[in-house]
């Protein structure tokens, strides 16, 4: 098929790769030049393991093109995703202005690919009925998807703004299809999904993309396009709130003497409640889970419901680094004068996104009140840097460790799982260890002479 994608940040450009891998006609499209330069000579503008292969095979075997034109990427294709950010607004609200500028400019688009030929060969009786799927003229007729993450009612918004650009209704279907990729494993979620949930008003429509997922051979609801952008909020707000469920269990196990992971393994063993998304620690950041919860707490209060359940997930996740800081900063005597050695700064594991990361709270709040802070991360350092020049980046964890008076692990990279604790203590000033996610055992980092600190137990 051939395929126009619409914003090549996470969702966009994994979306694309992939896509062109199962051999369709691809062309992803950017507005920003340096990304757009990036990209087609083959180095992502992200880091994802698998991405960087995919791109170069995609766009060597030339089932993936790199441009700058909406324009001419709707003409030629006969699904456009949209799939542009929609960052959270200051109220909370998400913000829909790049999903909005992107439809006028589809719109546009699709006028002039849907207006008749300057001489037809053969005039029909039905000149419109030929726009639609499946009618003599399929190749004009568009379909226009919703990838990004949008409040329940944005196909509507999207449909309104092509037809006030003029693109008649027959020549295109607006259709709602959410994004479930996590960054770090978002090739294999993307070809691994667990789901595809496919939003349409019209049956043809929605058969369209059951056609181009079909080689997935993955499960897929159809349902109408309301449902379907809930379905994506309602999911990523399900998954936060067990997180911050289990981190108020873990609060509970610490004043009662139990402890978090038997907790949650014993919990998790349930199949109806499963194990995963019961990793107690630092708590949920990222570019979704603050975004989205945030984003249905506010449509629901404007559909005029008050999601406290929600809010409390939120309020939950928000004190779990404010405590940590807090334990940090009484067991040093405060942070003046002291050396604090930070151990990862991406958001998770496998990623150097830092969106809404809670190593930037750590690091603001050490830095406030006088501590000066040593930080190693394989990735996201460079990202770091920008927001905060002042603090010491280096190469390897034991190097964050010099001269420490605490050592903090911020993000549960892999090869944090297999330090020298031994030499960490050695190479430390104090011998403090604060473990935000888990990672350590009690028993071992004791027996390296270190104190151990962690969330939970
Ligand atoms: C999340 C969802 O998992 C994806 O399904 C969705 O497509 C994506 O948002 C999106 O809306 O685009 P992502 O933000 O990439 O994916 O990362 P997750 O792996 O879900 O982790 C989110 C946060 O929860 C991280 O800060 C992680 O450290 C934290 N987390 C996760 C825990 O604290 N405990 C856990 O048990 C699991």
């Amino acid at each position: 098929m051939k395929i126009a994608v619409v914003g090549c940040g996470y969702v966009g450009l994994v979306t694309g790769v992939v896509l062109a891998d199962l051999g369709n006609e691809v062309v992803c499209v950017d507005s920003h030049q340096e990304k757009l330069d990036k990209l087609r000579k083959g180095i992502p503008t992200i880091y994802e393991p698998g991405l960087e292969e995919l791109l170069q095979r995609t766009l060597a075997d030339g089932c993936l093109r790199i441009s700058d034109s909406i324009e001419d990427a709707t003409l030629q294709s006969e699904i456009v995703f949209i799939a542009v950010g929609t960052p959270a607004s200051e109220d909370g609200t998400p913000d829909l202005s790049a999903v909005q500028e992107v439809a006028e400019e589809i719109g546009r688009a699709i006028v002039r690919k849907a207006a008749p030929e300057p001489s037809p060969p053969a005039p029909s009786p039905y000149p419109s009925a030929s726009l639609g799927i499946g009618g003599g003229g399929a190749d004009r007729h568009t379909v226009v998807v919703n990838k990004s993450t949008v409040p329940v009612g944005s196909g509507d918004l999207v449909e309104s703004i092509l037809r006030q650009q003029g693109a008649p209704p027959e020549a295109f279907d607006v259709v709602s299809n959410p994004e479930f990729l996590r960054e770090g494993s978002a090739i294999h979620d993307s070809l691994r999904p667990d789901r595809i949930i496919i939003g349409a008003r019209r049956r043809e429509a929605a058969n369209k993309l059951v056609e181009l997922y079909a080689p997935l051979e993955r499960p897929m609801h159809i349902t109408d396009p309301n449902s379907a952008e809930l379905i994506k909020y309602a999911s990523n707000a399900f998954l936060a709130t067990k997180i911050s469920y289990i981190n108020a269990i873990g609060r509970i196990c610490e004043l009662a003497g139990a402890d978090v992971g038997d907790v949650a393994k014993g919990v998790g063993a349930d199949q109806r409640i499963g194990h995963q998304f019961l990793q107690a620690g630092l708590g949920w950041g990222g570019s979704c889970f603050p975004k989205d919860v945030q984003g249905l707490v506010s449509t629901a209060e404007k559909l005029g419901y008050d999601f406290r359940l929600l809010r409390e997930a939120a309020a939950i996740n928000d004190a779990q680094t404010e405590r940590f800081v807090e334990r940090l900063e009484q067991s040093l005597g405060g942070f003046g004068g002291k050396r604090i050695g930070v151990l990862g700064l991406a958001f998770k594991p496998n990623t150097d996104d830092i969106r809404e990361a809670k190593s930037l709270a750590i690091l603001r709040a050490i830095l406030d009140r006088g501590g000066s802070v040593a930080a190693y991360d394989p990735v996201a350092s460079p990202h770091v840097e920008k927001l905060f020049p002042d603090v010491c980046y280096v190469d390897s964890p034991y190097d964050a460790a010099a001269g420490a008076d605490a050592l903090v692990l911020v993000t549960e990279w892999n090869e944090f799982k297999q330090i020298d604790l031994a030499r960490i203590a050695a190479a430390m000033r104090g011998r403090l260890l604060f473990d935000g996610r888990r990672v350590y055992s009690r028993q071992l980092a004791e027996r390296a002479g270190l104190e151990y600190h962690t969330i939970g137990s």
